[in-house]
């Protein structure tokens, strides 16, 4: 009896610690993909309706959707901070940062989603899941791949705004600025290049990439990497002095669509902003090859988007009993 102590103890030690550690941080959970599977079953098929009816009075709904999600989770990390409003709780929102303002699109579709979910399962879904989920329905109602958007994230109580316009890469960045704003949120070249894919469909107004036209870097010329029939075009798009607002296809061959267009147009010369282009037109750059492959192989191209896209919803999400479950997107509740 009295040589069994010594022994049950160096047992139970170990199990104590484990379980200690279980219940000292029940933040560490991992999202997954069943999070919702008995508290809100349909949510998916939710989200996906209120996108589909809004498509169909908005084709570009879909494209300013899935950006959200990006631009919510390179700043701390997929936590719906994107989506609140500047107010009295929050000073400086990121709605108002420089990367978003007059460009990030689509905030009433993401409250209607909310409206809707929350009339089914209130109190359940978090914004920052709604913008995983509306980026997945989005990609595959536009013909792109599908797959299973990992799920249990939890809302953000504050803004980021300087670290909104510190983080979103900008289309005026080398690739390799652009590169370790990536790996700085723990994604590499692979995610980089197939989440640029992403440039497939939606728009851009002519001031994001108008300094490529007409005297590219004080050359007093275009952007060389520019082919010359798709800068005719630009250029009448976006004449010197004109509107820096106008709309252009991200994807002039085919607007709407879900494919690896945006990739053979980087072959040709035809990527729109700076930062597109520079993925296949940096010399020795690791992405040239990626960009190949993306280009001909459709389906290469739409499992590594669903794979990034995993990894980029990964992004330092909130968990367990961090933050809350937001009822209105806009605003931390209580304010
Ligand atoms: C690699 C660095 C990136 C840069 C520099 C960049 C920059 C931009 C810019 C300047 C626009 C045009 C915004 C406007 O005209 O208002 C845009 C649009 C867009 N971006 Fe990116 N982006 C990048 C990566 C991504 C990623 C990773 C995604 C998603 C996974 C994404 C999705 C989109 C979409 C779908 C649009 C069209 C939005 C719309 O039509 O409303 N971008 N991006």
């Amino acid at each position: 009896m009295l040589g069994s102590t010594p022994c049950n103890s160096l047992l139970i030690t170990p199990i104590f610690t484990t379980l200690l550690i279980i219940l000292l941080y029940p933040s560490n959970a991992q999202l997954s993909s069943t999070f919702y599977s008995s508290t809100c079953p349909s949510v998916s098929s939710i989200v996906r309706s209120v996108v589909q009816q809004a498509l169909q009075s908005d084709s570009r709904i879909g494209a300013s959707l899935t950006r959200l999600h990006f631009h919510d989770c390179f700043v701390n990390g997929c936590d719906g901070s994107i989506l609140l409003d500047q107010g009295v709780n929050i000073t400086l929102s990121e709605k108002n940062a420089t990367p978003n303002n007059n460009s990030a699109r689509g905030f009433d579709v993401v409250d209607n989603i909310k409206t809707s979910v929350e009339n089914s399962c209130p109190g359940v879904v978090s914004c920052a899941d709604i913008l995983a989920l509306a980026a997945q329905a989005s990609v595959a109602l536009a013909g792109g791949p599908s797959w299973n958007v990992l799920v249990g994230r939890r809302d953000g109580v504050m803004a980021n705004q300087s670290g909104a316009n510190a983080s979103i890469p900008t289309p005026f960045e080398s690739l390799a600025i652009i590169s370790a704003k990536f790996a700085a949120v723990g994604l590499n070249i692979t995610d980089l290049v197939a989440l640029s894919g992403a440039h497939t469909f939606g728009r851009a107004q002519c001031r994001f990439f108008n300094q490529r036209l007409f005297n590219f870097s004080g050359t007093g010329s275009p952007d060389p990497t520019l082919s010359s029939t798709y800068l005719a075009t630009l250029q009448q798009n976006c004449p010197q002095n004109g509107s820096g607002t106008t709309l252009n296809n991200l994807d002039p061959s085919s607007a709407d669509a879900f494919d690896s267009n945006y990739f053979k147009n980087l072959l040709n010369n035809k990527g729109l902003l700076q930062s597109d282009q520079e993925l296949f037109s940096t010399n020795g750059s690791a992405t040239i090859s990626i960009v190949n492959n993306f280009a001909t192989n459709q389906t290469a191209f739409f499992e590594a988007f669903a794979q990034s896209m995993i990894n980029m919803g990964n992004v330092s999400p909130l968990t367990g009993n961090q933050g809350e479950i937001r009822s209105n997107c806009r605003k931390v509740n209580g304010s």
